[in-house]
Formats: structure tokens, sequence, C-alpha cells
């Protein structure tokens, strides 16, 4: 039987920087010759990226925090059994944008949802699935949503979002870490990109070296 693969997860706020890391990320972990793969959520499976296309196009019918919520657990459960667990339990490493981690940011700091009905959700949508690192690339808003902002792109409905709501789900990141250190990695992402980088793959090399 293949030994079980990694997970490892990043986070932050839009603007963070987190899909030049998770590109770089994955050049090093093939140029090691391990096998992995890259996913991201909401998404990383067809009907999950349908469901990602829902939850973050603007629409003139609202969707209430409930709906948001449960639409990323959805994807999250379809995400988790057609592509995750098949792929760690084939012994793959998972190089994961975004997880449970950021529902907990997002819908809880950001939409004020009760941390403890999401971790009832986490319990019934993944039970025996966590990261084994999370890597939180760490931005101020006013800096990350410049950034964001400023690729020109149209975004989607959380870049609407005010700083005030990033700042919350800023400090539910920062919670999460603090209480979890050994799972969590969290990396000053308004210093330079280069630097960024060598963290985040110091802390990917302390895995691979770990059982
Ligand atoms: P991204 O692919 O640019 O990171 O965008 C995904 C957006 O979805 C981002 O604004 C964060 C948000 N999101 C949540 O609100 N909750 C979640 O559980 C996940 C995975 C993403």
């Amino acid at each position: 039987m293949a030994t079980r693969g990694r997970f490892i997860t990043l986070e932050g706020i839009e603007g963070a920087g987190k899909s030049s890391v998770a590109r770089a990320l994955l050049q090093h972990l093939q140029a090691t010759g391990q096998a992995v793969i890259a996913s991201r959520e909401p998404g990383g499976t067809p009907m999950a990226e349908r469901i990602r296309e829902l939850v973050l196009t603007r629409s003139e019918e609202p969707l209430p925090a409930g709906g948001e919520l449960l639409l990323m657990f959805a994807a999250r459960a379809v995400h988790v059994s057609n592509l995750l667990e098949p792929a760690l339990a084939r012994g793959d490493w998972v190089l994961c944008d975004r997880f449970t981690d950021a529902t907990l940011a997002y819908q809880g700091g950001g939409r004020g949802v009760p941390l403890d009905d999401i971790l009832s959700l986490t319990r019934f949508a993944h039970p025996g699935l966590s990261p084994d690192l999370t890597l939180l690339l760490d931005v101020p808003p006013a800096i990350g949503l410049q950034r964001a902002r400023g690729r020109g792109e149209n975004g989607d409905r959380f870049e609407d979002e005010t700083v005030a709501f990033f700042d919350r789900v800023r400090a539910v990141y920062l919670q999460l870490a603090h209480a979890q250190p050994q799972r969590w990695c969290v990396i000053d992402a308004t210093a330079p990109l280069q630097r960024v980088l060598e963290q985040a793959k110091a802390a990917v090399q302390a895995l691979q070296g770990t059982p």
C-alpha cells in the first residue's frame, strides 16, 4: 500500500500572492521527484468548478451567507471525494489553494457565521481530512486589495467587500494560526517575492523530512 501523501494548503486574503507561491512550490516539489498535484477551492473538479462559478459570480439575486456557506461545502465535499482523497491515498502530495480554513475566515470572520457551525459542517463533509501544513500569506488588506484590484481584472463577488470585511477575515486566519502553530506557517507577504518563496520552500522541505 502506498504511503499516504501530504496535504499542503495555501491561505490568505486577496492580493497575498498565493498563485505565485503555489506555482513555485509545485515546480519545487516536481523537481525533487515528488508526485504532486495542484488544486484549488472552491473548485478543483469539473463539478466543483461549476459550483465555484455560481458562488463567485456577481448576480442580481442575493446569495445569503447560509447559501454561500453551504455551496462552499458542497464544492468541497465533491472535491475531497473525487480528487483529494484518491490523490492522497495513492501517495501524491496535494498543494491546494484554499481549503476549510478559508471558510472559517471568510464565512466565519467576514460574514459572521458562528465558527462552531462551520466546524460542525467540517466534521460532516471531511471528518478525517485536515492539512499537514498550511501556509498563511499574511498581508494587510489595504495592501492586498490594492494589489488585487490593480491587476485590472473585473474580480469576483468577494473583491467588492470592504477593508473591514478583510480585516475580519485576516483576524480569523491569524487566530487559527496562533491556535495551531505546528500546522501553520505564517509568512509576511509584504516581503519581496523571493523572500516569501524561500520561507514557503523551507516549510515544505521541513515536511519532506518528517516521516
Ligand atoms: P481565489 O480563487 O481568488 O482565492 O478566490 C476564491 C474566493 O472565494 C476568495 O475571495 C475567498 C472565497 N472563499 C470563501 O469565501 N470561502 C471558502 O471556503 C473558499 C474556499 C473561498
